[in-house]
């Protein structure tokens, strides 16, 4: 048995409602438990699914349209705030704009903007017509939106002029794309648009919701596309289908615990998947009021959130949780969080004592849950309805099988770490990686889905996150590709050859370093240092350039020319050379 500390029994109103796993075993047998299980939803006349529909339109229909849906907060003060009637009546809106451009079932449409309800808007619009969204982080530079948007060959892009000024270079690059709409919200940029781009509020003063029809699409046509990082290669297009709606709206029910009534405020940003499947599929599903706050993380700023729109239910990372307890008690003591009912957390393990620490300041536990981009959805999760074990991601959700195996990817009993598994066949599993068959099968292994992580489990059944088995960096709950920040520095006509690892880090949980080596004309200073680091965040995102970068005289590597990362990792962390043994070596 492991060491933890149970914080938070579970109140009274939960009393044996923890889900029980056996209930559920059919789960995996065909996808029509879940469409009897969740009546709730409505699905089209015919049998078809679509999930704007079910987070929005359902609401309307059962009379709910004049509930809030959306409370947008501005960066520069604003506040708007929109019915469940004005998100269907603005999203048929746009429905019917894409619809007048030609928009084809399955089309890619990439949204690179910031967090604006318009984004919201579109992004809905876009999937009732029966496109697929890319949404794209609004900190990425040039060389992220061109790989992503040329490898999935987008033909719409929805942006913003500040946004698409900083992408100018790479939009000529991208053969498929036929139209840029531009959001200028608020008149905030005052130069007139660039030739040949449409403007949104154009379009929708012309548009019309009258009469717009949803597309017919079905639960197995493609909704939303993500991009995600692995060790090698540059980031994987992961497709979701239009049915993972129905489990972001049962997890949002068991792991998030929204009720109709609940303000719900969720800090991700809809460029990674946690904005997507529960910043807007599953509090919409749920037929919460969503609190959309623009700016950015800031302690003062999210409890503000908090206070002023009476959050109930607060869905965040760990970074952000330790970034929050360093800022200490104070602005805590100077708002009033007592409208706060429910917090969770995703994307990095969340230590036990943040989840101590949220128990004495925010008087309720933080509910630590587990899933990916692949996934589409919570996996395993803390409920509402059992104790919480800090340090623990919690337990599989009904119907879901996951799993500790060894090597040749059988079980391993209780107390052992191995790899993280999981019986594919859930609903919101993706469905392939864009254009990459070989790569999505390589993650599927005597039948089941191999995650990427390494965990434990424990006797009763509590899931604890060990690392991940491959060189994929973690930074603040955003996963970067080594391969992706090696390819840019490349570029730079000093850098020979670059190695990209994830340093530990007390706050981000690791941070991204680089080791170069120069070509013969070059020579290392403290200049080209820097300059190196502004060209990658140029070229990447703040986020995902190196926050460190060094030179070596040679560049580790396997007898077949792959770059050993590991090997830079052990001596950037002191670790004895001997100790590389265990190091991959091919
Ligand atoms: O390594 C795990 C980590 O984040 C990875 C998934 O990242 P991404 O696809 O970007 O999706 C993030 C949002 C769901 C996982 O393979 N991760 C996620 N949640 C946790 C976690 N690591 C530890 N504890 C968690 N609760």
């Amino acid at each position: 048995m492991m060491d933890y500390e149970v914080i938070g029994k579970p109140s009274a109103q939960y009393e044996g409602l923890t889900p029980n796993l056996s209930d559920y075993e059919s789960a995996r047998e065909g996808f029509d438990w879940y469409r009897d299980a969740f009546p709730e939803l409505d699905w089209l006349p015919g049998g078809g699914l679509n999930n704007a529909y079910e987070a929005i339109d359902r609401h309307v229909h059962h009379g709910y349209g004049d509930k809030s849906a959306m409370i947008w907060a501005g960066k520069n003060g604003e506040e708007e705030t929109y019915t469940y009637a004005e998100m269907k009546e603005l999203s048929d809106r746009f429905g019917s704009v894409m619809n007048g451009l030609g928009i084809q079932r399955g089309d890619r449409v990439f949204i690179f903007m910031d967090r604006l309800p318009e984004l919201y808007v579109a992004a809905l619009g876009v999937l009732k017509a029966g496109g697929v969204i890319g949404p794209l982080f609004s900190a990425f530079g040039p060389d992220p939106v061109l790989d992503r948007m040329q490898d999935a060959g987008a033909r719409f892009l929805i942006t913003t002029p500040e946004l698409r000024n900083k992408i100018e270079s790479i939009l000529s690059k991208v053969e498929t794309l036929e139209k840029v709409i531009v959001v200028n919200k608020g008149g905030r940029y005052r130069e007139p648009l660039a030739k040949g781009d449409l403007d949104y509020y154009e379009l929708m003063s012309v548009a019309s919701s009258e009469g717009f029809q949803i597309a017919g699409t079905g639960q197995y046509d493609y909704s939303i596309m993500h991009y995600t990082s692995g060790s090698t290669g540059k980031p994987k297009g992961v497709l979701h289908r239009h049915q993972a709606v129905v489990q972001q709206y049962m997890t949002g029910k068991w792991c998030l615990d929204l009720n109709f009534d609940d303000v719900y405020f969720c800090t991700a940003d809809p460029g990674w998947v946690t904005g997507t499947s529960y910043g807007m599929m599953a509090p919409w599903t749920n037929g919460v009021t969503n609190v959309i706050y623009e700016g950015g993380f800031g302690a003062n700023a999210y409890y503000d959130v908090i206070d002023r729109y009476k959050v109930t239910v607060w869905y965040t990372a760990p970074t952000a949780i330790r970034l929050l307890m360093r800022a200490g008690a104070g602005p805590v003591a100077s708002h009033d969080l007592s409208s706060l009912r429910f917090i969770a957390s995703v994307g990095e393990p969340l230590n036990p004592e943040a989840v101590v620490w949220g128990n004495e300041h925010y008087k309720m536990p933080i509910h630590d849950n587990w899933w990916q981009t692949e996934t589409g959805a919570i996996m395993c999760s803390n409920y509402a309805s059992m104790e919480v074990r800090a340090g623990s991601m919690g337990r599989p959700i009904p119907g879901v099988e996951m799993a500790v195996l060894d090597e040749d990817y059988n079980p391993k009993p209780a107390g052992e770490a191995g790899i993280l598994a999981l019986r594919p066949g859930w609903p919101s599993m993706m469905h392939a990686y864009w254009g990459q068959d070989e790569m999505y099968s390589s993650r599927f292994r005597k039948g089941w889905y191999i995650t990427g992580d390494q965990a434990s489990l424990d006797e009763d059944g509590y899931f604890w996150f060990q690392g991940r088995a491959d060189d994929v960096i973690n930074t603040a709950g955003h996963l970067v590709g080594p391969f992706e920040v090696e390819s840019a520095l490349i570029e730079h006509p000093a850098v020979a050859e670059a190695g990209v690892i994830g340093k530990p880090d007390p706050i981000a949980m690791e941070v991204v370093k680089a080791f170069v080596t120069l070509n013969p004309d070059y020579e290392w200073s403290t200049a080209l240092r820097r300059e190196l680091m502004q060209f990658s965040r140029q070229k990447l995102a703040a986020g995902v350039a190196p926050r460190e970068i060094d030179v070596v005289d040679v560049m580790p590597k396997t007898r077949s020319g792959k770059i050993m990362r590991r090997l830079l990792k052990a001596r950037e962390l002191g670790l004895p050379e001997g100790d590389t043994s265990t190091l991959e070596d091919d």
